[in-house]
Order: C-alpha cells, then sequence, then structure tokens
C-alpha cells in the first residue's frame, strides 16, 4: 500500500544566541529559576530576519538532502503562528521565495501542532495518490511577540525562534508515516493566545488594544502545564494502540519541546527513560513552537538516535489547546 515517508529534513535558527544570563539583563528573572523551571539555557532570536527568511534556509537545506529541486515539489504545507504577513499566509510567500509559481501551499495555524496537523494531511494528500513530494515547512519567529518586561516573564523566557522543513515522499516500501491522531479542544483558547489583531475589535488594529497588551503572547501556565502533562500520554497511547505498535518496540518518542519539566513527567507517566528513549534538545532552543519536533527530529539523526526501519513517535501539545501523536516507521 502506497505510503508517505519523511524523506529528509533540513533546519536553520537564527545565529543570535539569548542566554538566560542576557534576559536577566532585562527583566527580573535568573537563569537558576529558567533552568529548573524549563530546562532552557539559551535560544535563538532573529535579528532582522522574518518567518519565510527561516523556511527559506531550512528548506534549501532539506531539498539539497533530498536530491530535489525546488520545482520537484508538488505541493507545501507552511505551519507557523507568525508569517511575514497578517494574510496572506506564509504558503504562498514560499512559492516565491523558492521560486516556484503556482505550486500549491496550503497554512496551517496549530500553534505547537502544526507538524503534527502538517504530517495528517501529508499522509492524506500522498496516500490519495493526489501528491508524490510534499514540503512541509514549520516556521517560527516568536521573539518579536513576546513581553520582555518583568510582567511577562513568564512566558519570554520560554520560546525562541527556528525553522525545519520536512520533505515528504510516497514510497510502496515497507516504511512511513503508519497513523496520526489529532485532537483540538478552543475551550482553552484564552489560555494560550496571541490576541491580536482581532475581529473582536473594530477596527481590529488600535492603539489602545495594543496599549492593554494584546499584540503579545499570553499564557496561563499552570493550565498549560497541567493539560500537557496529561493529553501528551493519552494521544501517544491512542496513536500507539492504533498502528499496532508496542510501547517497547518504539526506538525514540520525540515530544514538542515544550519545557523539560512537561517532557519529564511524560517519560514518567509512560514509563520510558528519558534522554535514550525521550529525545530533548530544550536545553538549546527553548520552545520553538511547530519547528522543535522535526528541529528535535534532525538532531535525533545527526546523533544517530534514528535509523530506517526504528519506530519513531512523535507528539504535541499547545495553544488550541491542540494536541496530537503520530507513530512513523522510519
Ligand atoms: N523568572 C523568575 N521568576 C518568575 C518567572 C521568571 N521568568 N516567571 C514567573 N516567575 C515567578 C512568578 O511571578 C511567581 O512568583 P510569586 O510566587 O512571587 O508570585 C513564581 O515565579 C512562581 O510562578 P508560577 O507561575 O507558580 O511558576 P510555575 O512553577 O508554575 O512555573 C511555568 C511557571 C514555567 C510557566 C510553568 O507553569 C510551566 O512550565 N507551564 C507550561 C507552560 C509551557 O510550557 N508553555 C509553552 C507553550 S505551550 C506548549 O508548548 C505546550
Amino acid at each position: 500500500m502506497r505510503k508517505a515517508y519523511i524523506d529528509s529534513i533540513g533546519m536553520y535558527v537564527p545565529s543570535n544566541v539569548v542566554t538566560n544570563k542576557d534576559l536577566e539583563s532585562r527583566m527580573d528573572t535568573s537563569d537558576e529559576w529558567i533552568r529548573e523551571r524549563s530546562g532552557i539555557q539559551e535560544r535563538h532570536h532573529v535579528d532582522g530576519e522574518c518567518t519565510t527568511d527561516l523556511a527559506l534556509k531550512a528548506s534549501e537545506e532539506a531539498l539539497e538532502k533530498a536530491g530535489m529541486k525546488p520545482e520537484d515539489v508538488d505541493h507545501i504545507i507552511f505551519s507557523t503562528m507568525a508569517s511575514d504577513y497578517f494574510a496572506p499566509g506564509g504558503g504562498p510567500m514560499m512559492t516565491r521565495r523558492l521560486g516556484i509559481p503556482g505550486t500549491p501551499a496550503l497554512d496551517i495555524r496549530m500553534a505547537c501542532s502544526g507538524f503534527l496537523y502538517g504530517l495528517s494531511v501529508s499522509k492524506a494528500f500522498i496516500e490519495s495518490g493526489a501528491y508524490e513530494n510534499i514540503l512541509l515547512i514549520t516556521s517560527e519567529v516568536q521573539s518579536v511577540a513576546l513581553d520582555f518586561s518583568t510582567a511577562g516573564r513568564d512566558t519570554a523566557v520560554l520560546f525562541g525562534d527556528g525553522a525545519a522543513a520536512t520533505v515528504i515522499k510516497a514510497t510502496d516500501a515497507d516504511q512511513g508515516i503508519l497513523t496520526v491522531k489529532t485532537h483540538s479542544d478552543g475551550r482553552y483558547a484564552e489560555d494560550l493566545m496571541l490576541r491580536t489583531p482581532s475581529t473582536l475589535d473594530n477596527p481590529f488594529l488600535t492603539h489602545e488594544v495594543l496599549d492593554k497588551g494584546y499584540g503579545r503572547v499570553s499564557m496561563n501556565g499552570r493550565t498549560v502545564f497541567k493539560h500537557a502533562v496529561t493529553k501528551f500520554p493519552q494521544v501517544i497511547n491512542e496513536a500507539l494502540e492504533a498502528s499496532g505498535v508496542a510501547k517497547a518496540d518504539i526506538k525514540l518518542v520525540v515530544p514538542h519541546q515544550a519545557n523539560l519539566r512537561i517532557t519529564e513527567a511524560v517519560a514518567n507517566r509512560l514509563d520510558l527513560e528519558l534522554h535514550k528513549v525521550v529525545f530533548s534538545n530544550i536545553h538549546k532552543y527553548g520552545n520553538t513552537t511547530s519547528a522543535s519536533i522535526p528541529i528535535a527530529l534532525y538532531e535525533a539523526m545527526a546523533e544517530g538516535k534514528i535509523e530506517r526501519g526504528d519506530y519513531v513517535v512523535v507528539a504535541s501539545f499547545g495553544a488550541g489547546f491542540t494536541w496530537g501523536a503520530s507513530v512513523i516507521k522510519w
């Protein structure tokens, strides 16, 4: 049966490294607090680059690794929470950046679950026979929407900027994306959001709404934490059951890198060993939203932790709330 498989991944993070110490000079925080609560040591922030700049660099690497030219891409899926323009989205912009005008492009805004939703759509597109070569781009610039004063410290210290691009192709071989399970629950929309620009305001962008702080990411950290540590294991078990793969056969679980305490709690609840079976690179990048899973997969491959034929689980939880998991035979 025709399946969709991950052929290659490219990644890019801006060169500007922001350490916890750097943040100490901008707000009342400490390296110790950030490490203890999140495991983050540093993150990368843009310095003049926009979302499609990051996306282009990651895409070029992914295409080169796949031995493809941009013209070989027959569909783009673009996931971000912050595209270059509020509208149009980043997908059409990427046809311009890659020099492939006319290529279909779809934008998804599923926050930290963007990669999972992207896998889900790619799997359906490829298995149906509609497309052969999909470029799933996950590119995130969050630093421009964070409040780096002490008032925003609970959120600002967690996020970093970064991008990944994943080439997903068709195959008849015994490998590929076996199952993807996704969920969403809008009852918690306000617990993690970037409110403005919003159609709740008319006109939707005024000095008044910006003065209220609505142009910054806001988060109810405890609610996010509580739901994340429950939903991650639930949806991983759901995806495993649907794929018929046993937990003991998983080579690596790559969760969305939200923060180390969430990853530790998920490893504990699933009774899986952190760092051996559950991957973490949050210390280097912070939370890069939908780019975090493919960036982690990229590094896991580079470290020799994933090889062809291995069973790999990826899982996410994020704003919306949204969550999902996928079982992949690499
Ligand atoms: N530096 C120093 N002190 C801080 C900081 C900071 N950056 N941020 C908050 N504090 C203070 C608070 O003001 C509070 O002080 P108080 O006791 O004087 O009032 C104290 O630290 C404790 O605050 P809490 O909010 O209770 O801290 P908590 O232990 O809940 O940790 C955190 C906060 C890290 C945000 C936690 O709730 C969490 O990890 N939530 C999950 C959030 C997350 O991962 N979001 C990512 C996006 S969603 C996703 O990707 C899944």
